[in-house]
């Protein structure tokens, strides 16, 4: 059958009249997320009214038979009760938990008839799985149009379980960090789309975030950061707290894995227990992102004393098997440096470094298995060998987890290609700041967790695969949910679902209801947002054609008046024509009416600029360098001498510091280039950079002010062919924890006709 042709049966079926003639027969059987293994429509339907009951003969069915009473309280008003009596079935929801059956124990089956509904599984969880899909069938998510009982619902057979064990969502709370109402929102609604682990990163060089009480001084330094620009960020759990959230995650069906980051990523222990480095210093919590040099010492026992006082504490609340002990990113100098550790080294008959940390973990496993935890680590590990018995979380691609499956070790696949949701899922010339990367939904849920070279009988030790979220860049609660939904239900599906029932248009004909369970959550989602324009001034000479495209279909509204676009604006449809100056204002707008972010787009006619009359011009650029660390170009004196020189080429201005643990201020400067750029034809150019701000013919092409100055911005100017006053201007300072001199110094162009950028090279520039 035609996928695409689904939701016209879905339509057809929502409008059906019941026999009876009086309400709609709800048929959402088409519509579960992620998509189950069999659905059969039966004939008739079941009416759920305020007499339907609850059928359950065991304490544990009852539980989750409460759960969901309490969300249908929530939903409909009416309180639906328990009974235990199994004589008169009719008008029952049944849960019916066979231990002896042959169902794995995640399956369940439901079956819906115009007497019942039954939900068999084996377990709990399959119970619970089964209520989640029976809640989909239902309409009580619908805000705007609020059905209300009673609700009749399309007979339906379906049987489900999941293709894999592992279907995680990560959480970083160390760059940012993010409260347990949060946290519990999440869980709830990953729970719908049935996630089962919360994977949660506690620790890390930017802060350490969960209560240890035998070493108190790991939340009350450790937890806090001065951050470059003078503001403090902290936050840690108490215990009380982590066991809050495990609970609600267990009632939920999801295990929380707790990640303690070692030997690296450390720098918030060091700067509370610096005793547990190699080297005599004093450490504070690191303010930059990117990679600390400072590590755990692996030849001194105190840190294995530690790591083992840690893990009893953890132990205590996170009761699941699986705990993450990092082992990303771990440069090794300090070990080279340190007399402990090649002494270790020397007596253990260790190769090299990456042995060491091949040591260093077994130890952290030996000390796991004592309290009857698997060791998770991050692929890096693979680097010195590992025990048989580790298991890998593969990130750096798949390449690892396939080395580590095929010599029989458990994995968990993340590659951050597929499944770091901190990348961005539109063109970043778009969408709001992210980490970087481009993983549309698309990607995400075409993602197969098994690659091709895992052997056949290698293939049972992909355990799954888990969207991660880092959270550099990433400040409020909505940045987040906007960053995971609708992506972490294409991974739900992903690791749900058997492949050869999953189809992309399928799923997104599924967005909608999708939406509709979000909304009711009220959870910050992702809508495709118009791309085309790469800048939001668009320069032109005669006339202009603009397009705009969605990464995945959605319609566009647009208005020219200088208004904000709605529901009854223009939809986009074909490139749009411009001959005089306009305002453009474009958005995106789902089927509910619930529209994206607008974007605001200046079109503006111009003649091209004459170029300056000089002809007597060197190649190179003047550099003018100002010592100080400026936040600001405004915080520049204008009083200081600066040193000046000339550079033959523009990536001759970078200037790489020694980064330290903390912004080093002294040391610093501002950077002014000043000459000319050659232009080489006529028209329209469009400028890329990432530096503060970039002057052509006394205008202000590029301007950064509040933007992270990681990704660079692009601008149109109309320019003659010939030379054109140019300055670039560059500080070297550090912006919500990115340091510019971690981008190179560089401007690039391209004429508005193309589309790839060129470098403004060594035969450009003049002064
Ligand atoms: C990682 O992204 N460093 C695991």
């Amino acid at each position: 059958m035609n996928l695409r042709i689904i939701p016209f049966f879905f339509l057809i079926f929502i409008t059906c009249k019941s026999p009876d003639n009086t309400s709609p027969v709800i048929d959402k059987s088409l519509s579960i997320t992620p998509k189950p293994l069999n659905v059969k429509k039966t004939q008739g339907h079941f009416e759920l009214n305020k007499t339907t009951t609850f059928l359950c003969h065991e304490e544990s069915s009852k539980v989750i038979a409460n759960f969901f009473i309490e969300k249908l309280k929530i939903s409909t008003g009416h309180s639906f009760s328990i009974s235990n009596n199994g004589d008169n079935n009719k008008n029952t929801i049944q849960l019916i938990k066979e231990t002896s059956s042959d169902f794995d124990d995640e399956e369940y089956a439901v079956s819906i008839t115009k007497d019942q509904v039954s939900i068999k599984a084996k377990t709990d969880q399959g119970l619970f799985y089964g209520m989640q899909t029976l809640m989909q069938l239902l309409p009580q998510y619908n805000t705007t149009n609020k059905t209300q009982l009673p609700f009749k619902i399309q007979a339906v057979d379906i049987n489900d379980k999941p293709r894999f064990a592992w279907r995680g969502m990560h959480l970083d709370v160390s760059r940012h960090f993010f409260s347990t109402d949060f946290i519990k929102k999440q869980l709830d609604v990953l729970s719908l789309f049935k996630i089962n682990k919360f994977h949660w990163h506690l620790t890390d060089d930017q802060g350490w975030r969960i209560e240890i009480k035998k070493y108190p001084k790991l939340t009350s330094i450790g937890s806090k950061r001065k951050n470059a620009d003078g503001t403090f960020h902290q936050g840690y759990y108490t215990q009380e707290e982590i066991k809050e959230v495990v609970a609600y995650a267990k009632e939920r069906f999801i295990d929380v894995i707790p990640e303690f980051d070692t030997p690296g990523h450390a720098i918030a222990i060091l700067a509370a227990y610096p005793e547990l480095s190699c080297e005599d210093e004093k450490y504070e919590v690191r303010n930059l992102w990117g990679v600390e040099s400072s590590i755990l010492c692996a030849g001194k026992e105190e840190t294995y004393t530690f790591i083992e006082d840690v893990i009893k504490e953890l132990s205590s609340l996170f009761p699941y098997e699986y705990y993450h002990m990092g082992g990303d990113e771990v440069p090794k100098d300090q070990w080279k440096n340190s007399l402990v550790c090649q002494e270790l080294k020397k007596r253990e008959g260790l190769k090299d470094e990456k042995e060491i940390q091949s040591y260093f973990m077994a130890r952290v496993e030996k000390i796991l298995v004592k309290y009857k935890k698997k060791m998770i680590g991050w692929d890096e590990i693979l680097e010195g060998g590992i025990t048989p018995t580790t298991n890998i979380m593969s990130w750096q691609g798949e390449e690892g987890g396939i080395k580590a499956a095929n010599e029989g070790h458990d994995v968990i696949m993340t590659p951050s290609q597929f499944c770091y949701f901190n990348f961005y899922q539109g063109d970043p010339k778009a969408e709001p700041l992210a980490f970087g990367g481009y993983i549309p939904l698309e990607k995400v849920y075409n993602y197969d967790p098994i690659p091709k070279e895992i052997a056949e009988d290698k293939k049972k030790h992909i355990l799954g695969a888990q969207g991660n979220v880092w959270t550099e860049y990433t400040y409020e609660d909505e940045t987040i949910e906007y960053l995971l939904y609708p992506r972490i239900l294409a991974l739900a599906e992903t690791t749900w679902t058997q492949k050869e029932n999953k189809a992309y248009d399928n799923f997104l004909d599924r967005l909608d209801p999708i939406y509709e369970i979000l909304d009711y959550y009220k959870i910050n989602h992702h809508i495709p947002l118009p791309e085309g324009p790469t800048a939001n001034n668009i320069v032109f000479i005669d006339s202009v054609n603009v397009s705009f495209s969605t990464t995945h279909p959605v319609k566009m509204v647009y208005t020219t008046d200088g208004t904000d676009p709605n529901a009854n604006s223009k939809a986009y449809t074909d490139p749009l024509h411009f001959t005089e100056d306009t305002e453009l204002r474009i958005a995106s707008i789902l089927k509910n009416g619930k529209m994206s972010n607008i974007r605001k787009i200046t079109i503006v006619k111009k003649s091209p600029i004459a170029p300056i009359g000089k002809t007597d011009l060197s190649q190179g650029l003047i550099m003018k360098e100002v010592k100080g660390y400026f936040n600001n170009i405004s915080d520049i004196s204008n009083t200081t001498e600066p040193q000046t020189s000339i550079i033959k080429k523009i990536e001759d201005a970078n200037t790489t510091y020694h980064w330290g643990h903390q912004v080093n201020k002294d040391n610093f400067k501002a950077i002014f280039l000043d000459g000319f750029i050659d232009i080489p034809e006529d028209g329209v150019y469009y400028f890329s950079s990432a530096q503060d701000q970039i002057w052509i013919a006394d205008q202000l092409v590029i301007d950064y002010k509040e933007s992270l100055k990681k990704h660079p911005k692009e601008n149109s100017i109309a320019l003659q062919k010939g030379k054109h006053k140019l300055k670039i201007v560059y500080l070297n300072n550090v912006a919500k924890g990115w340091a510019t001199d971690w981008n190179t110094v560089e401007l690039k162009y391209r004429k508005a006709s193309e589309v790839d950028y060129l470098e403004v090279d060594e035969n450009m520039i003049f002064h």
